[in-house]
Protein backbone atom coordinates (compact mmCIF):
# COMPACT_ATOMS: atom_id res chain seq x y z
CA UNK A 1 0.00 0.00 0.00
CA UNK A 2 2.63 1.84 0.68
CA UNK A 3 4.43 4.21 -1.72
CA UNK A 4 7.21 6.48 -1.61
CA UNK A 5 8.05 9.94 -2.82
CA UNK A 6 11.14 11.01 -4.15
CA UNK A 7 11.83 14.31 -5.37
CA UNK A 8 11.18 15.98 -2.07
CA UNK A 9 12.07 19.59 -1.89
CA UNK A 10 14.09 18.95 1.75
CA UNK A 11 16.22 15.88 2.30
CA UNK A 12 15.19 14.86 5.57
CA UNK A 13 11.80 14.78 4.48
CA UNK A 14 10.20 11.91 3.00
CA UNK A 15 6.13 11.58 1.89
CA UNK A 16 4.55 8.11 2.03
CA UNK A 17 0.88 7.16 1.57
CA UNK A 18 -1.04 6.02 4.75
CA UNK A 19 -2.16 3.29 5.11
CA UNK A 20 -5.55 4.08 6.03
CA UNK A 21 -5.81 0.56 7.40
CA UNK A 22 -2.92 0.64 10.00
CA UNK A 23 -4.73 2.53 13.44
CA UNK A 24 -1.28 4.09 14.28
CA UNK A 25 -1.02 6.03 10.89
CA UNK A 26 -4.72 6.63 11.02
CA UNK A 27 -4.47 7.94 14.42
CA UNK A 28 -1.44 10.67 13.26
CA UNK A 29 -3.31 11.68 10.59
CA UNK A 30 -6.08 12.07 11.93
CA UNK A 31 -4.13 14.16 15.10
CA UNK A 32 -2.29 16.28 12.75
CA UNK A 33 -5.16 17.32 10.51
CA UNK A 34 -7.31 18.26 12.95
CA UNK A 35 -4.13 20.14 14.69
CA UNK A 36 -3.86 22.34 11.04
CA UNK A 37 -7.65 23.34 10.77
CA UNK A 38 -7.95 24.27 14.64
CA UNK A 39 -4.86 26.15 14.53
CA UNK A 40 -6.07 30.07 15.28
CA UNK A 41 -9.50 29.00 14.34
CA UNK A 42 -12.29 28.86 17.09
CA UNK A 43 -14.91 28.01 14.79
CA UNK A 44 -13.25 25.11 13.80
CA UNK A 45 -15.61 21.91 13.91
CA UNK A 46 -13.57 18.58 13.07
CA UNK A 47 -14.58 15.32 13.25
CA UNK A 48 -13.46 12.24 15.16
CA UNK A 49 -11.11 9.81 14.99
CA UNK A 50 -14.01 6.90 14.26
CA UNK A 51 -15.52 8.89 11.58
CA UNK A 52 -11.86 9.16 9.84
CA UNK A 53 -11.51 5.78 9.88
CA UNK A 54 -14.65 4.65 8.47
CA UNK A 55 -14.69 7.66 6.10
CA UNK A 56 -11.28 6.40 4.43
CA UNK A 57 -11.73 2.61 5.50
CA UNK A 58 -14.93 1.96 3.86
CA UNK A 59 -14.73 2.84 0.17
CA UNK A 60 -18.45 3.78 -2.06
CA UNK A 61 -18.35 3.39 -6.00
CA UNK A 62 -19.23 7.13 -5.74
CA UNK A 63 -15.63 8.40 -5.09
CA UNK A 64 -12.21 7.25 -4.29
CA UNK A 65 -10.00 8.50 -1.38
CA UNK A 66 -6.18 8.27 -0.59
CA UNK A 67 -4.25 10.10 1.78
CA UNK A 68 -0.38 11.05 1.95
CA UNK A 69 1.90 12.42 4.86
CA UNK A 70 4.80 14.12 5.02
CA UNK A 71 7.69 12.70 7.46
CA UNK A 72 10.55 14.64 9.24
CA UNK A 73 12.87 11.98 11.07
CA UNK A 74 9.73 9.55 11.25
CA UNK A 75 7.49 12.32 12.38
CA UNK A 76 4.48 12.94 10.45
CA UNK A 77 4.16 16.59 10.17
CA UNK A 78 1.90 17.24 7.31
CA UNK A 79 -0.88 15.43 5.40
CA UNK A 80 -3.02 15.50 2.59
CA UNK A 81 -5.87 13.93 1.13
CA UNK A 82 -7.91 13.29 -2.25
CA UNK A 83 -11.22 12.30 -3.46
CA UNK A 84 -11.41 11.57 -6.60
CA UNK A 85 -15.06 11.64 -8.06
CA UNK A 86 -15.70 7.88 -10.02
CA UNK A 87 -19.15 8.69 -11.82
CA UNK A 88 -19.27 12.42 -12.58
CA UNK A 89 -17.29 15.01 -12.58
CA UNK A 90 -14.02 12.86 -13.82
CA UNK A 91 -11.53 16.16 -14.57
CA UNK A 92 -11.97 17.22 -10.87
CA UNK A 93 -10.53 16.03 -7.45
CA UNK A 94 -11.21 17.49 -3.83
CA UNK A 95 -8.47 17.67 -1.58
CA UNK A 96 -7.15 18.85 1.61
CA UNK A 97 -3.55 20.37 2.43
CA UNK A 98 -2.11 20.30 6.34
CA UNK A 99 0.84 21.31 8.21
CA UNK A 100 1.13 20.43 11.83
CA UNK A 101 1.45 24.47 13.16
CA UNK A 102 5.04 23.75 14.99
CA UNK A 103 6.33 22.29 11.47
CA UNK A 104 4.67 25.21 9.11
CA UNK A 105 7.13 27.47 6.89
CA UNK A 106 9.42 24.90 5.87
CA UNK A 107 8.22 23.37 2.88
CA UNK A 108 6.30 20.79 4.26
CA UNK A 109 3.35 22.22 2.57
CA UNK A 110 4.54 23.41 -0.61
CA UNK A 111 6.07 19.53 -0.92
CA UNK A 112 2.69 17.81 -0.10
CA UNK A 113 1.07 20.13 -2.95
CA UNK A 114 3.86 18.76 -5.35
CA UNK A 115 2.38 15.65 -4.84
CA UNK A 116 -0.99 16.28 -5.39
CA UNK A 117 -0.31 17.53 -8.64
CA UNK A 118 1.50 14.46 -9.53
CA UNK A 119 -1.67 12.39 -8.56
CA UNK A 120 -3.47 14.25 -10.64
CA UNK A 121 -1.42 14.03 -13.83
CA UNK A 122 -1.39 10.30 -13.03
CA UNK A 123 -5.40 10.06 -12.70
CA UNK A 124 -6.11 12.09 -15.36
CA UNK A 125 -7.46 15.03 -13.26
CA UNK A 126 -6.97 18.85 -14.27
CA UNK A 127 -8.79 20.54 -11.22
CA UNK A 128 -8.67 20.34 -7.76
CA UNK A 129 -10.73 22.30 -5.15
CA UNK A 130 -10.22 22.42 -1.60
CA UNK A 131 -10.82 25.17 0.78
CA UNK A 132 -9.35 26.65 4.05
CA UNK A 133 -10.61 29.57 6.35
CA UNK A 134 -9.32 32.61 8.04
CA UNK A 135 -10.51 35.59 10.00
CA UNK A 136 -12.24 38.41 7.72
CA UNK A 137 -9.40 41.19 8.66
CA UNK A 138 -6.73 38.87 6.83
CA UNK A 139 -8.78 38.16 3.57
CA UNK A 140 -6.04 40.39 1.92
CA UNK A 141 -2.61 38.65 3.27
CA UNK A 142 -3.62 35.54 5.54
CA UNK A 143 -0.66 33.13 5.58
CA UNK A 144 -3.09 30.54 4.24
CA UNK A 145 -3.85 32.68 1.29
CA UNK A 146 -0.35 33.33 0.74
CA UNK A 147 0.68 29.69 0.76
CA UNK A 148 -2.49 28.76 -2.10
CA UNK A 149 -0.73 31.86 -4.47
CA UNK A 150 2.53 30.44 -3.54
CA UNK A 151 1.50 27.50 -4.83
CA UNK A 152 -0.58 28.02 -7.83
CA UNK A 153 -3.87 28.12 -6.37
CA UNK A 154 -6.65 30.74 -7.15
CA UNK A 155 -9.77 31.71 -5.41
CA UNK A 156 -12.48 29.76 -7.38
CA UNK A 157 -14.91 31.87 -5.08
CA UNK A 158 -15.58 33.49 -1.62
CA UNK A 159 -17.51 31.40 1.38
CA UNK A 160 -18.67 32.75 3.94
CA UNK A 161 -19.03 30.33 7.42
CA UNK A 162 -21.77 31.15 9.57
CA UNK A 163 -22.90 29.81 12.84
CA UNK A 164 -26.82 29.52 14.29
CA UNK A 165 -26.03 29.55 18.24
CA UNK A 166 -28.61 26.77 19.64
CA UNK A 167 -31.54 27.05 20.82
CA UNK A 168 -33.26 29.04 18.17
CA UNK A 169 -36.04 31.22 19.65
CA UNK A 170 -39.17 29.09 18.70
CA UNK A 171 -41.26 32.44 18.75
CA UNK A 172 -38.24 33.17 15.89
CA UNK A 173 -39.51 30.19 13.44
CA UNK A 174 -43.27 29.98 14.34
CA UNK A 175 -43.34 33.43 12.97
CA UNK A 176 -41.02 32.54 9.68
CA UNK A 177 -42.86 29.34 8.88
CA UNK A 178 -46.51 31.15 9.39
CA UNK A 179 -45.36 34.16 7.12
CA UNK A 180 -44.08 31.73 4.09
CA UNK A 181 -46.90 29.12 4.66
CA UNK A 182 -49.23 31.11 2.35
CA UNK A 183 -46.92 30.86 -0.56
CA UNK A 184 -46.39 27.23 -0.68
CA UNK A 185 -49.95 25.79 -0.09
CA UNK A 186 -49.72 23.55 -3.18
CA UNK A 187 -47.03 21.60 -1.33
CA UNK A 188 -46.54 19.26 1.51
CA UNK A 189 -43.71 19.87 4.24
CA UNK A 190 -41.92 16.50 5.49
CA UNK A 191 -39.29 15.77 7.92
CA UNK A 192 -37.45 12.49 8.03
CA UNK A 193 -34.91 11.12 10.44
CA UNK A 194 -31.94 9.13 9.28
CA UNK A 195 -33.74 8.12 5.88
CA UNK A 196 -35.95 8.91 3.45
CA UNK A 197 -39.13 7.10 2.42
CA UNK A 198 -38.55 4.59 -0.71
CA UNK A 199 -40.60 6.75 -3.04
CA UNK A 200 -39.33 10.17 -2.28
CA UNK A 201 -35.65 8.97 -2.64
CA UNK A 202 -35.15 8.88 -6.53
CA UNK A 203 -36.54 12.68 -6.64
CA UNK A 204 -34.34 13.91 -3.42
CA UNK A 205 -31.28 12.41 -5.56
CA UNK A 206 -32.19 14.30 -8.76
CA UNK A 207 -32.58 17.31 -6.45
CA UNK A 208 -29.00 16.84 -4.62
CA UNK A 209 -27.41 15.87 -7.86
CA UNK A 210 -28.26 19.29 -9.24
CA UNK A 211 -26.39 20.83 -6.34
CA UNK A 212 -23.13 21.57 -7.65
CA UNK A 213 -24.64 22.89 -10.64
CA UNK A 214 -27.00 25.27 -9.03
CA UNK A 215 -25.41 26.54 -6.47
CA UNK A 216 -22.19 29.39 -6.88
CA UNK A 217 -19.28 27.89 -7.53
CA UNK A 218 -17.14 30.68 -8.92
CA UNK A 219 -14.58 29.34 -11.46
CA UNK A 220 -15.46 25.94 -11.23
CA UNK A 221 -18.16 24.38 -12.93
CA UNK A 222 -19.27 21.23 -11.73
CA UNK A 223 -21.45 18.71 -13.56
CA UNK A 224 -24.47 17.05 -11.97
CA UNK A 225 -23.80 13.98 -9.59
CA UNK A 226 -24.49 10.74 -10.57
CA UNK A 227 -26.38 9.41 -7.17
CA UNK A 228 -28.66 7.02 -7.73
CA UNK A 229 -31.08 5.63 -5.01
CA UNK A 230 -29.24 2.55 -4.32
CA UNK A 231 -25.88 4.70 -4.36
CA UNK A 232 -27.27 6.85 -1.89
CA UNK A 233 -28.52 3.76 0.42
CA UNK A 234 -25.56 2.96 0.39
CA UNK A 235 -24.20 6.52 1.58
CA UNK A 236 -26.36 6.59 4.46
CA UNK A 237 -25.78 3.65 5.43
CA UNK A 238 -22.17 4.50 5.27
CA UNK A 239 -22.98 7.92 7.40
CA UNK A 240 -24.62 5.97 9.58
CA UNK A 241 -21.63 3.81 10.97
CA UNK A 242 -19.90 6.71 11.48
CA UNK A 243 -22.50 7.98 13.95
CA UNK A 244 -24.03 10.78 12.40
CA UNK A 245 -27.52 11.72 12.53
CA UNK A 246 -29.01 12.85 9.53
CA UNK A 247 -31.95 15.15 9.85
CA UNK A 248 -33.81 16.19 6.45
CA UNK A 249 -36.76 18.39 5.27
CA UNK A 250 -38.97 18.19 1.91
CA UNK A 251 -40.74 20.04 0.16
CA UNK A 252 -43.36 17.51 -1.65
CA UNK A 253 -45.28 18.32 -4.61
CA UNK A 254 -48.84 17.24 -5.71
CA UNK A 255 -47.98 14.26 -7.80
CA UNK A 256 -45.44 13.40 -4.86
CA UNK A 257 -42.17 14.20 -6.16
CA UNK A 258 -39.87 16.31 -3.67
CA UNK A 259 -38.80 19.40 -5.49
CA UNK A 260 -37.06 20.93 -2.36
CA UNK A 261 -34.75 19.99 0.39
CA UNK A 262 -32.72 20.39 3.14
CA UNK A 263 -30.14 18.47 5.25
CA UNK A 264 -28.42 18.28 8.64
CA UNK A 265 -25.94 16.47 9.66
CA UNK A 266 -25.60 15.81 13.64
CA UNK A 267 -21.84 14.18 13.97
CA UNK A 268 -21.52 11.74 17.15
CA UNK A 269 -21.38 13.02 20.25
CA UNK A 270 -19.84 14.51 22.53
CA UNK A 271 -19.64 16.98 19.17
CA UNK A 272 -22.12 19.58 19.97
CA UNK A 273 -22.37 21.03 16.46
CA UNK A 274 -24.78 20.78 13.75
CA UNK A 275 -23.81 20.76 10.03
CA UNK A 276 -26.47 21.95 7.29
CA UNK A 277 -25.45 20.44 4.59
CA UNK A 278 -27.40 20.92 0.88
CA UNK A 279 -30.79 22.85 0.37
CA UNK A 280 -31.66 22.88 -3.41
CA UNK A 281 -34.94 24.13 -4.65
CA UNK A 282 -35.51 22.58 -8.23
CA UNK A 283 -35.81 25.17 -10.47
CA UNK A 284 -39.27 24.97 -11.29
CA UNK A 285 -40.22 25.37 -8.09
CA UNK A 286 -38.67 28.64 -7.07
CA UNK A 287 -40.35 31.80 -5.66
CA UNK A 288 -42.47 29.64 -3.36
CA UNK A 289 -40.52 30.50 -0.04
CA UNK A 290 -40.21 26.45 -0.33
CA UNK A 291 -36.33 27.06 1.03
CA UNK A 292 -37.21 28.97 3.65
CA UNK A 293 -40.15 26.61 4.59
CA UNK A 294 -37.52 23.70 4.36
CA UNK A 295 -35.24 25.43 6.38
CA UNK A 296 -37.08 26.26 9.51
CA UNK A 297 -39.10 23.02 9.57
CA UNK A 298 -35.50 21.29 10.07
CA UNK A 299 -34.46 23.25 12.78
CA UNK A 300 -37.79 22.76 14.13
CA UNK A 301 -37.21 19.42 13.78
CA UNK A 302 -34.03 19.77 15.57
CA UNK A 303 -35.02 21.46 18.29
CA UNK A 304 -38.04 18.82 18.84
CA UNK A 305 -35.32 15.73 18.65
CA UNK A 306 -33.86 17.53 22.11
CA UNK A 307 -30.27 16.76 21.04
CA UNK A 308 -28.56 19.27 23.08
CA UNK A 309 -26.48 20.74 20.35
CA UNK A 310 -25.13 24.26 20.62
CA UNK A 311 -24.72 25.92 16.99
CA UNK A 312 -25.54 25.03 13.39
CA UNK A 313 -22.42 25.62 11.25
CA UNK A 314 -23.15 26.24 7.35
CA UNK A 315 -21.35 28.09 4.25
CA UNK A 316 -22.12 29.50 1.55
CA UNK A 317 -20.96 31.70 -0.96
CA UNK A 318 -20.95 35.52 -0.68
CA UNK A 319 -22.95 36.14 -4.14
CA UNK A 320 -25.61 33.42 -3.09
CA UNK A 321 -28.37 36.14 -1.64
CA UNK A 322 -31.20 34.49 -1.46
CA UNK A 323 -29.66 31.87 0.64
CA UNK A 324 -27.80 34.03 2.99
CA UNK A 325 -30.83 36.04 3.60
CA UNK A 326 -32.34 33.17 4.86
CA UNK A 327 -29.95 32.22 7.12
CA UNK A 328 -29.42 35.90 8.39
CA UNK A 329 -32.99 35.86 9.03
CA UNK A 330 -32.61 32.45 11.25
CA UNK A 331 -30.03 34.13 12.65
CA UNK A 332 -26.92 32.65 11.35
CA UNK A 333 -24.18 35.11 12.35
CA UNK A 334 -21.08 35.61 9.54
CA UNK A 335 -17.25 34.35 11.86
CA UNK A 336 -15.20 33.75 8.66
CA UNK A 337 -14.14 33.75 5.25
CA UNK A 338 -13.90 30.78 3.77
CA UNK A 339 -12.38 30.66 -0.01
CA UNK A 340 -12.78 27.74 -2.06
CA UNK A 341 -9.49 27.35 -4.72
CA UNK A 342 -8.85 25.74 -7.63
CA UNK A 343 -5.16 24.16 -8.43
CA UNK A 344 -5.59 23.32 -12.24
CA UNK A 345 -3.03 21.76 -14.23
CA UNK A 346 -2.30 21.08 -17.66
CA UNK A 347 -4.48 17.72 -19.02
CA UNK A 348 -1.18 16.76 -20.90
CA UNK A 349 0.81 16.66 -17.60
CA UNK A 350 1.94 13.21 -17.08
CA UNK A 351 4.81 13.67 -14.48
CA UNK A 352 5.34 15.72 -11.30
CA UNK A 353 8.12 18.07 -12.49
CA UNK A 354 5.84 18.58 -15.80
CA UNK A 355 3.09 19.46 -13.78
CA UNK A 356 4.74 21.67 -11.09
CA UNK A 357 6.37 23.88 -13.73
CA UNK A 358 2.92 24.51 -15.33
CA UNK A 359 1.10 25.11 -12.04
CA UNK A 360 3.68 27.82 -11.35
CA UNK A 361 3.91 29.23 -14.76
CA UNK A 362 -0.18 29.95 -14.01
CA UNK A 363 0.66 31.64 -11.26
CA UNK A 364 3.00 34.48 -13.29
C1 LIG B 1 -1.28 26.51 4.39
C2 LIG B 1 -0.34 25.44 4.99
C3 LIG B 1 -0.67 24.07 4.36
C4 LIG B 1 1.11 25.86 4.66
O1 LIG B 1 2.02 24.83 5.07
P1 LIG B 1 3.60 25.18 5.16
O2 LIG B 1 4.30 23.89 5.31
O3 LIG B 1 3.82 26.21 6.21
O4 LIG B 1 3.87 25.82 3.72
P2 LIG B 1 5.31 26.07 3.03
O5 LIG B 1 6.38 26.10 4.05
O6 LIG B 1 5.44 25.08 1.94
O7 LIG B 1 5.10 27.54 2.41
C5 LIG B 1 5.21 27.77 1.00
C6 LIG B 1 5.01 29.24 0.70
O8 LIG B 1 3.69 29.67 1.11
C7 LIG B 1 3.76 31.04 1.58
N1 LIG B 1 3.48 31.05 3.02
C8 LIG B 1 3.27 29.99 3.83
N2 LIG B 1 3.07 30.42 5.09
C9 LIG B 1 3.17 31.76 5.08
C10 LIG B 1 3.08 32.77 6.08
N3 LIG B 1 2.87 32.45 7.37
N4 LIG B 1 3.21 34.05 5.70
C11 LIG B 1 3.43 34.38 4.42
N5 LIG B 1 3.55 33.47 3.43
C12 LIG B 1 3.42 32.18 3.76
C13 LIG B 1 5.18 31.49 1.33
O9 LIG B 1 5.24 32.00 0.02
C14 LIG B 1 5.94 30.17 1.45
O10 LIG B 1 7.19 30.19 0.79
P3 LIG B 1 8.49 30.81 1.56
O11 LIG B 1 8.49 30.22 2.94
O12 LIG B 1 9.64 30.36 0.72
O13 LIG B 1 8.27 32.29 1.58
C15 LIG B 1 -0.50 25.37 6.54
O14 LIG B 1 -0.40 26.68 7.07
C16 LIG B 1 -1.80 24.76 7.00
O15 LIG B 1 -1.88 23.58 7.31
N6 LIG B 1 -2.92 25.56 7.03
C17 LIG B 1 -4.28 25.03 7.37
C18 LIG B 1 -4.96 24.34 6.15
C19 LIG B 1 -4.96 25.17 4.86
O16 LIG B 1 -5.32 26.33 4.84
N7 LIG B 1 -4.53 24.53 3.75
C20 LIG B 1 -4.32 25.17 2.45
C21 LIG B 1 -5.47 25.29 1.59
S1 LIG B 1 -5.00 25.97 -0.01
Amino acid sequence: MTEAFTGCHRKDMDIRQVNVFDDSEIEHFHAVTERAEAFERPHHSGWSLDEAKIELRRQVPTERSEVWAAYVEGTMVGAMSLWFPLLDNLTKCWGDVGVDPDHRRRGVGSALVAQIVTRMAQDGRTTMVTESAYPFDRREDHPYLRFAEANGFTVAIDEIRRILPLPVDPTLLQTIAAEAAPHHTDYRIASFVASLPDELVASYCALSNQLGVDAPTGDVDFEAESMTPELWLEHVAKEKEMGRTRLSTLAIDGTGTAVAYTDLILPPEPNADVWQWGTLVHREHRGHRLGTAVKVRNLQQLAAAGSGRTRVLTCNAETNHHMVDINVRLGFEAVEVAPMFELRIDATANERTEGVAQVSASTT
